[in-house]
């Protein structure tokens, strides 16, 4: 998987490398509406899938990814261990049923989707599964600065990403620079706002998009770029996933991104990964 100006990757602390955008696929159905949406990404020229056990779908990508023609080694794949199965330690056979359900013999990037009570153990069977070579990467998602202290002094074993809320009105800044201060790339989750947001609709964003011919998603997703992060927008719509990778033409300029920065509201739309009861 070569970097690209179309489509550039960034390469993870452990030499593997990632497409820096990817198709999301949270609360996107099973069946068709899954497949569909995998198929097309790939056909438009996306290489990068993040999905997780508990988004009920991981079938349907690999369907998707069957769908495309493409070879199994062009397309990145993230999945995720979810709570429940950190909670009862049984993280190795939560993989191994991933890798059942996605049709698939090994995982791109592997995990830990919320830092729920045993997570500490759950690292250890991660470090495991990476050593196994059923998974190409491990990492963590909602992790704040002190998950990533307590994991960096249990295990020698260091995550490759920190998978987080980040958009420009929860950019997140001080996890995001805590992690790449460790090494630990930034992959930004609901990086639109998420799913039923307002954030498309901002006045500046609008204003900014037309000047470049762009919309305010694609100029969303370029800030993100341009931040260095990993980012995975998530639609159903095939010209929206079309348009969301349509994002390699053009650049922001300083002055805009200052803007795009000043829309921070400090408001998460997702839940607090140091207070979530689920
Ligand atoms: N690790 C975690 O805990 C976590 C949490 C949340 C999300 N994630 C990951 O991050 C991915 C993205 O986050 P997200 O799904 O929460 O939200 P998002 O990508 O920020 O936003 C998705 C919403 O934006 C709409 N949209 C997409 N492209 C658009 C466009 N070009 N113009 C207008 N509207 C557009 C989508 O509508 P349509 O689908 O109707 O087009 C959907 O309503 C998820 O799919 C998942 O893979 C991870």
């Amino acid at each position: 998987m070569a970097s690209d100006i179309k489509n550039p990757s960034v390469t993870l602390n452990n030499g593997v490398t990632i497409p820096q955008l990817g198709l999301g696929v949270f609360q996107t159905k099973s069946g068709k509406e899954t497949s569909d949406a995998v198929r097309e990404a790939l056909l438009a020229g996306y290489r990068h899938i993040d999905t997780a056990r508990i988004y009920n779908n991981e079938e349907s990508v690999g369907e998707g990814l069957r769908e495309s023609g493409l070879k199994r080694r062009d397309v990145f794949i993230t999945t995720k261990l979810w709570n429940d199965d950190v909670r009862s330690g049984i993280a190795k056979d939560a993989c191994y049923a991933s890798l059942d359900r996605l049709g698939t013999d090994y995982i791109d990037l592997y995990l830990i989707h919320w830092p729920a009570d045993g997570w500490e153990k759950a690292w250890e069977a991660m470090a495991e599964l990476y050593a196994e070579g059923r998974v190409r990467a491990i990492g963590v998602s909602n992790f704040q600065p002190h998950h990533l202290d307590t994991l960096l002094t249990i295990s020698d074993t260091k995550p490759a990403v920190d998978q987080i809320e980040s958009s420009p009105q929860f950019a997140n800044a001080q996890v995001v620079d805590y992690a790449k201060s460790k090494g630990i790339d930034v992959e930004a989750y609901s990086p639109l706002g998420g799913t039923g947001g307002s954030l498309l609709r901002n006045p500046v964003l609008a204003a900014i998009a037309e000047r470049y011919g762009k919309s305010p998603a694609q100029v969303v997703i370029r800030w993100h770029l341009q931040r260095g992060l990993i980012v995975i927008p998530k639609s159903t719509h095939a010209e929206r996933i079309r348009q969301n990778f349509d994002v390699f033409d053009f650049q922001l300029s300083d002055n805009d991104i200052q803007a795009i920065n000043a829309l921070d509201t400090g408001q998460r739309t997702g839940a607090d990964p140091d207070n979530f009861d689920f």
